[in-house]
């Protein structure tokens, strides 16, 4: 391996990030960086790891098993810039000894906020409503016309009251949900904070009339929404996903949303971004957002700023503040 010059650590940086995190990055390492943001094959990512100590990646660089294990061997830890690492193999990566770290925490707000943004754009059908405005549609108030569902009252179901989860059922609890919830563990109460734990959380579907995804997506989660669960739920029940598209079956999804079987769907995140199952740019029922759950100037901070303690702590030969594994 080629020694860095200058006595830093030789880090690539697959991604642009933040001002002010990129300034910290030339400060504190001897990086490789992307200026124009582009996405590198999985080939390029690998040349340009060589002689690398440290990767500073994202969820736009999958890193399955085999990638892991073609790294270059000078790479000893992984900091994604995401809260989410279902795109990197961890056990692939422990077995070669690469510590990896995320960024909890400091997203969960921004996270909630585009889930609460998502639960009442679809119930309030908000992409309809817009399209009528846009598009010169709009030609009188009507008293019976772009009506959504009502959310004052009505059951809230969350898949997976983490840190993010939590967030959301603060928020719902401010327009008097009523709010479910299923997690791996029960919260304690001072967490639960009333809300009705369903350990099986096919037994929570038919007390949704909103469900929210907000678990990670693992291999229990993946496809957790399909056909055959969507059945469970009330009929014209709403579902809102800001974790991950694969935790849900899109194909079925998009069949309930044409049939009213769910009468509206708020959706952040799809299968195969950006590549999205376009059916969904069809249904006037479905609002959509391009992936912008973390997207503040704050939270993008403090985001690269997450990543950097993790690899500053792991260069100290200390615990990163936020490891994987
Ligand atoms: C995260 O942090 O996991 C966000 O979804 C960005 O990918």
């Amino acid at each position: 391996k080629e020694p860095s010059v200058s006595g830093k650590p030789k880090l690539l940086v697959t991604r642009l990030t933040p001002p002010n995190v990129e300034a910290r990055i030339a400060r504190d390492y001897d990086a490789v960086t992307n200026p124009d943001d582009v996405i590198w094959s999985t080939a390029e990512l690998l040349k340009k790891a060589e002689g690398c100590d440290a990767i500073l990646c994202s969820p736009t660089e999958p890193m399955p098993a085999d990638v892991i294990d073609r790294l270059p061997d000078s790479v000893k830890a992984l900091a994604t810039f995401s809260v989410g690492y279902d795109q990197i193999d961890i056990p692939a990566a422990t077995k070669r000894g690469i510590k990896v770290g995320n960024t909890p925490e400091v997203l969960d707000n921004a996270t909630a906020d585009i889930a609460m943004l998502c639960l009442l754009g679809a119930a309030r059908m908000a992409h309809n409503a817009t399209t009528v405005l846009r598009t010169g549609q709009w030609k009188r108030w009507e008293p019976t016309g772009l009506l959504g569902v009502h959310v004052t009252g009505k059951r809230l179901g969350i898949m997976g009251m983490g840190r993010i989860g939590r967030a959301l059922a603060k928020r719902a609890r401010g327009f008097d949900m009523e709010i479910h919830y299923h997690n791996r563990n029960r919260l304690d109460p001072d967490l639960e904070q009333g809300a009705v734990y369903h350990a099986d959380p096919e037994e929570m579907l038919p007390q949704c009339d909103f469900i929210s995804f907000n678990c990670p997506l693992t291999d229990q989660t993946r496809h957790f929404l399909n056909a055959a669960r969507i059945e469970m739920l009330p009929q014209g029940a709403v579902m809102v996903n800001t974790a991950r598209g694969p935790v849900v079956d899109d194909n079925a999804v998009i069949a309930a949303l044409k049939s009213g079987r769910i009468a509206a769907a708020g959706l952040d995140v799809f299968e195969d971004e950006p590549n999205f199952n376009r059916a969904y740019l069809d249904l006037p029922n479905a609002f959509l957002l391009p992936h912008i759950g973390s997207a503040t100037v704050e939270t993008r901070d403090a985001m690269g700023n997450l990543c950097l303690d993790n690899l500053d702590a792991f260069f100290a030969g200390k615990p990163m503040p936020a490891p994987v594994n």
